[in-house]
């Protein structure tokens, strides 16, 4: 570096830093708790870009649109998963979400197909199924009234999907023992991103023991699944043959346990979590908002009376019930934030982002910024009529992310909530308890602290 460079670095200046400042662990330490307000309050302090510390972590919050778009798509190569990501990885390995690189690309080229349109519409008429079997269920809660924990139900549901979606069979009634252990996983993974200080995940305390025994539960589930598939040797049409099958392009090598255990994890947590969260909060917003969920209602019940079948081609018909989706991903965001650390050192308007940084871009502000809603707070599924859509800035509202590491999952999900919805309110409504106290937890997932209790009435 020439004389003038190094003055010119030195020039560079970091994000400004928020005033308060713990004396030990930094100015992050303000986020341990409800990190998605927290963040609302810093950006109002600092500006749209700002650096918080925490021992041997950097930190620095992009909360402008096109800070986001400049991260995860413009300069996305000088960018890998930040910290939160290591803290999955203990669960999903090397799987895609994880996963860096060369790597990541050629296993993303790989699964790919398995979410296209056509494997998409051969996996409607299982999620039908299994939606109106659950509404079923229901009818015996709706008759006695009963409260109950929709976020249990949910999570059941959609465990319930993925594995159909995943197997083509259940996961051998362990779907009770499977949601606990995830949701398990999903605090202990905080509470570490959390930690002031943070222990190697290969020493052996009581909380890394407790982690592991908890992931070699999950494993011995997943394990036994594929080894019994390898051994009936019978390849089905679903996701677990389609990666048995699958070659690499170059080597012409299978996937080796490994691998297909990661991937396979990768998908049944992501596929899992975070569509039961957001079933929860659409239930909640539904039932808190009734003249949207009237209209929704109206346009289920005259489309199925007019004899429109749920394939995989008609739900688009639904044009309502996919607003009140969008606009629920909107106010609960599932994926909260979403972070990625710097290879080499970047520039962030106008400020020096050194290398080795996580930039985190917290989806919630956007999502709920006066700066880019009329009215944020309020429920009103209209701002996601089609007309109105695509003025819509991909990186104000990004629920799925975005960038080459969009969500792979984005357009199964959206078919599943739109299956589960139509086919639970052309029977009920729901009501949440009264007094029940709704409050949002920013885990890795933003999930309801308490669940959510509601009962279902039949209409
Ligand atoms: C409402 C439901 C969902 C939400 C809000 C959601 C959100 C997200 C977000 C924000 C990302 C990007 C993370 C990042 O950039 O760091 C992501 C990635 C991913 N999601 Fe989803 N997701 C949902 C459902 C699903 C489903 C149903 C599946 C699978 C069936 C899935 C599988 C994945 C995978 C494998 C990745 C990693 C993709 C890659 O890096 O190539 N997700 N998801």
């Amino acid at each position: 570096m020439n004389v003038d460079e190094e003055v010119a670095t030195a020039k560079k200046v970091a994000p400004p830093e928020p005033k308060y400042k713990h004396w030990l662990f930094g100015s992050g330490y303000a986020m341990r708790n409800n990190a998605h307000l927290e963040v609302v309050r810093l950006v109002e302090e600092c500006g749209e870009i700002f650096t918080l510390t925490l021992p041997f972590t950097r930190i620095v919050v992009a909360a402008k649109p096109e800070y986001a778009r400049h991260v995860l798509v413009e300069n996305n190569k000088n960018y890998r998963k930040s910290l939160a990501y290591d803290m999955l990885k203990i669960l999903l390995g090397n799987g895609l979400l994880t996963s860096e690189g060369d790597f990541w690309r050629k296993q993303r080229r790989l699964i790919q197909p398995a979410f296209s349109k056509q494997k998409l519409a051969a996996l409607t008429a299982m999620m039908v199924n299994r939606s109106q079997m659950e509404a079923e269920r229901i009818v015996g809660l709706a008759k006695t009234g009963e409260y109950f924990d929709v976020t249990n139900d949910m999570t059941a549901l959609t465990l319930d999907i993925i594995s159909e979606a995943i197997f083509s069979s259940g996961i051998d009634g362990q779907e009770d023992f499977v949601a606990k252990q995830i949701t398990l996983l999903n605090q202990m993974a905080t509470e570490k991103l959390n930690a002031p200080i943070r222990l190697p995940q290969n020493l052996p305390t009581p909380f890394n023991m407790k982690e592991k025994r908890v992931v070699k539960s999950l494993d011995d589930v997943i394990y036994s699944i594929i080894n019994k598939r390898r051994k009936e040797g019978v390849s089905k049409n679903d996701l677990l043959s389609m990666l048995l099958d699958v070659r690499d392009e170059d080597t012409g090598e299978a996937m080796d346990n490994q691998q297909l255990r990661d991937e396979v994890m990768t998908i049944f947590i992501a596929g899992n979590e975070t569509t039961a969260n957001a079933m929860s909060w659409i239930l909640y917003l539904l039932s808190q908002n009734p003249e949207q969920e009237a209209l929704m209602m109206k346009e289920i019940d005259e489309k199925l009376d007019a004899g429109v079948e749920l394939t995989f081609e008609n739900i688009m018909q639904f044009q309502y019930v996919r607003m009140v989706i969008d606009e629920s991903l909107r106010l609960f965001p599932p994926a909260w934030m979403v972070g990625r650390r710097n290879y080499e050192d970047d520039e962030i308007g106008g400020y020096h982002i050194q290398k080795g940084t996580n930039v985190l871009m917290p989806i919630w502000y956007f999502h709920r910024s006066e700066k880019f809603w009329d009215e944020p707070l309020k429920f009103k599924p209209e701002r996601f009529a089609p007309e109105k859509r695509n003025q819509i800035d991909r990186f104000v509202y990004f629920p799925f992310g975005g960038g080459p590491r969009l969500c792979i999952g984005n357009n199964f999900a959206l078919l599943e909530m739109q299956i589960i919805l139509i086919s639970l309110y052309r029977k009920f409504r729901f009501e949440l308890k009264p007094g029940f106290m709704v409050e949002p937890e920013p885990l890795i997932t933003l999930r309801p602290k308490y669940g959510m209790v509601m009962k279902a009435v039949e209409r």
